[in-house]
């Protein structure tokens, strides 16, 4: 696990998108990918490259999914929360899944053990409610099922 970004650390990150159209997003998928997420210490000195505020910076990581602002757990569930899953039971399948790991969407439960997220469309409309776990992707998700996976993963 790479150390705690210092100023430099994050400018040395941002140094190759500079000359790109619209760096904004590849810079913070670039520190995401070095970090894991995005530290609230690295917003002022992409700001400042960009000639942004870091509360303009803030404001595209909180938009996107994508980005974290902490650092996730030893695994990453994902839900899909799009039309199709929902319609064949997604909805209640979050709710249970939130409720059998005590957090919320984004949150990582007490352990560390598995940050929840919520996404939109994993690939398996004909086959939801559709979850991930890191990478693999399943399908036709229940609750008995979802709790097999759960305990796969140590939560
Ligand atoms: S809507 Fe859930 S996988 Fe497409």
């Amino acid at each position: 696990m790479p150390h705690a970004p210092d100023s430099s650390d994050i400018r040395a990150l941002v140094a190759p998108f500079m000359a790109l159209e619209g760096p904004l997003l590849p810079i913070l998928h670039a520190v995401q990918a070095e970090y894991g997420h995005i530290p609230a210490s690295a917003l002022p000195v992409i700001a400042d490259a960009l000639n942004l505020t870091a509360a303009e910076v803030h404001g595209v990581v909180s938009f996107y999914h994508d980005f974290r602002t902490a650092p996730a757990g030893r695994h990453v569930l994902r839900i899909c929360r799009a039309e199709a899953c929902q319609a064949v039971g997604g909805t209640a399948l979050s709710a249970h899944l939130l409720a059998r790991l005590g957090v919320d969407w984004h949150g990582t439960t007490a352990d560390g053990s598995v940050t929840v997220e919520p996404v939109y469309c994993l690939g398996l409309c004909a086959c939801g409610p559709a979850v991930m776990v890191d990478d693999r992707v399943i399908g036709r998700v229940d609750e008995t099922r979802a709790d097999a996976m759960l305990a796969e993963v140590g939560a």
